[in-house]
């Protein structure tokens, strides 16, 4: 595998590398230093729309292709992605930001996607079903529901895609992928692996774009496209909602939390402060499922203030190919200036600030990992998802009080909460409305488990046995005449 292959930076339709008919181009920069990394194509809802109709003409071949074979197809990818995963970890902190570690990370999860739907390609099955009558028998089949229109986020540009691209290809469905403006480079590199992989013309389409909104738009009310599958902000998730409503497609939501976590006084604190502090402050707090706000028993508040800060003050900030950096950049200006934004107003309602709070030394987009006390349901900064790296600490006195007060939110993405009496495990697991919770571990994504939100984070569930379902569709057969 030459590594020329992760350099692609043309817009990929109908298995044709293709730069924008008008020849406009969008840049791509470096988030740690500004750095220019390159130019693809800035493609117009037109080109959109010729992507689909793409899409559609391989989907009448894909779809008859075996389970089999697509899981081969998609196996294969999965091997040159690992192949390739330092590579692509690279290309993916040069122009998303995070730390190497956490590339490298990425990488292997986006890629476990492609090889756990490789394996549940063989697996949508029907049923047979017990007729009521003696002459007809009952059965299901599964089938694709046909194009899916894919969109993604810069925070996660590997392994969001993978997580909606397999179980589509896995179901024979064909894809268009938007990626995110800021993070193109990994779309494409990805692509440019599947090319390898064999997969048919027109079966994997990827339309970079400098105008998402008339590119989305088109996307997802195109009559052509049959599923659109989303990860991004809950208020751009209501506008696709509603955008899919007149051609009434399959929507999968992925959208924004808002997520507690709770540390009871019998939790192992050790264990707590490690879960919450890599919960926070992974990718720089900018992922859905970071924690957002920090409850803390009364009787251990003062300790955990004191452990915990020390914890976030020994944080290595810096550019992500920094040996040791642990927390990278902010994605773009108009993020830092909106977390800018944010803590200042928590610290004119009352909040205390006990450490950060301002942009770093290592460069314009890099913030101090900050630490915020005293903070109450009655500030905004409660009520949103905050998406950089600061801490909210909440005190609370009782188990009832704090499972109310951690669901009165209109997110329910992931919850976490640490304690060590088995019975209040139970009863808080149930008591979250969240889609996800963590018990005792501040990690829990992975491509066996449900991925999702209830409430306005979204619907569906991405990854595990139950994320291939949203690409097929139920047929009835009734047979009679036996
Ligand atoms: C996200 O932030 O949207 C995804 C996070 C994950 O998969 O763990």
């Amino acid at each position: 595998m030459q590594s020329s292959l992760l350099n692609k930076t043309l817009a990929y339709v109908n298995g044709q590398w293709v730069a924008a008919a008008s020849g406009k181009t969008l840049a791509v920069h470096n988030p740690a230093n500004g750095e220019f990394l390159a130019e693809v194509p800035d493609m117009s809802a037109a080109e959109a729309s010729a992507a689909v109709e793409a899409a559609n003409r391989a989907f009448s071949s894909w779809k008859k292709t075996t389970a089999k074979a697509r899981g081969q197809f998609l196996r294969r990818w999965f091997e040159l992605i690992m192949a390739n995963q330092e590579a692509l970890a690279q290309l993916l902190t040069a122009e998303q930001g995070k730390p190497l570690a956490e590339a490298r990370g990425e990488v292997a999860y986006g890629a476990s996607f492609v090889e756990w739907f490789a394996e549940e390609a063989k697996r949508t099955y029907g049923e047979h079903i017990p007729s009521p009558s003696p002459t007809s028998r009952l059965v299901t089949i599964r089938q694709p529901v046909g194009v899916v229109a894919a969109i993604t986020p810069w925070n996660f540009p590997v392994a969001m895609i993978t997580r909606k691209i397999a179980p589509a290809l896995a179901a024979g469905c064909t894809v268009v992928l938007k990626p995110a403006e800021d993070t193109p480079l990994c779309a494409l590199a990805l692509t440019a692996l599947a090319e390898e992989a064999g997969f048919p013309a027109g079966v994997i389409n990827i339309v970079t774009t400098a105008d998402p909104v008339a590119v989305g738009d088109t996307l997802t009310s195109h009559p052509l496209v049959r599923k659109v599958s989303f990860t991004g902000s809950t208020p751009v998730g209501k506008h696709i909602l509603r955008q899919a409503a007149d051609t009434v497609k399959k929507v999968s939501l992925e959208l924004g939390g808002n997520a507690p976590f709770i540390i009871f006084d019998d939790a192992d604190l050790d264990a707590a402060i490690k879960g919450v502090l890599i919960s926070k402050y992974r990718n720089a707090g900018q992922t859905c499922v970071c924690t957002n706000r920090i409850y803390v028993q009364r009787g251990i508040y003062e300790q955990f203030v004191e452990r915990f800060s020390a914890a976030v003050s020994d944080l290595k900030v810096g550019a992500g190919d920094q040996a040791d950096s642990e927390v990278g950049p902010l994605i773009n200006s108009k993020a830092i200036e909106r977390v800018e934004g944010v803590v200042k107003a928590a610290v004119d309602e009352g909040a205390q600030l006990l450490l950060g709070g301002a942009r770093a030394e290592q460069g314009e987009l890099f913030y101090q990992p900050t630490l915020l006390g005293g903070v109450t349901e009655q500030m905004a900064i409660a009520n949103q998802e905050l998406f950089g790296p600061i801490s909210t600490l909440f005190v609370f006195d009782d188990e009832e009080e704090v499972i109310e007060r951690a669901n009165a939110t209109p997110f329910g993405l992931a919850g976490y909460f640490y304690s060590r009496d088995i019975g209040r495990c139970w009863r808080v697991a149930e008591g979250l409305e969240y889609g996800m919770v963590g018990i005792n571990e501040g990690i829990i994504s992975n491509e066996v488990a449900p991925f999702g939100g209830v409430k306005e984070s979204g619907i569906g569930r991405e990854g595990s046995k139950h994320g291939i379902d949203d690409y097929l569709e139920i047929k009835y057969l009734c047979m009679g005449g036996i």
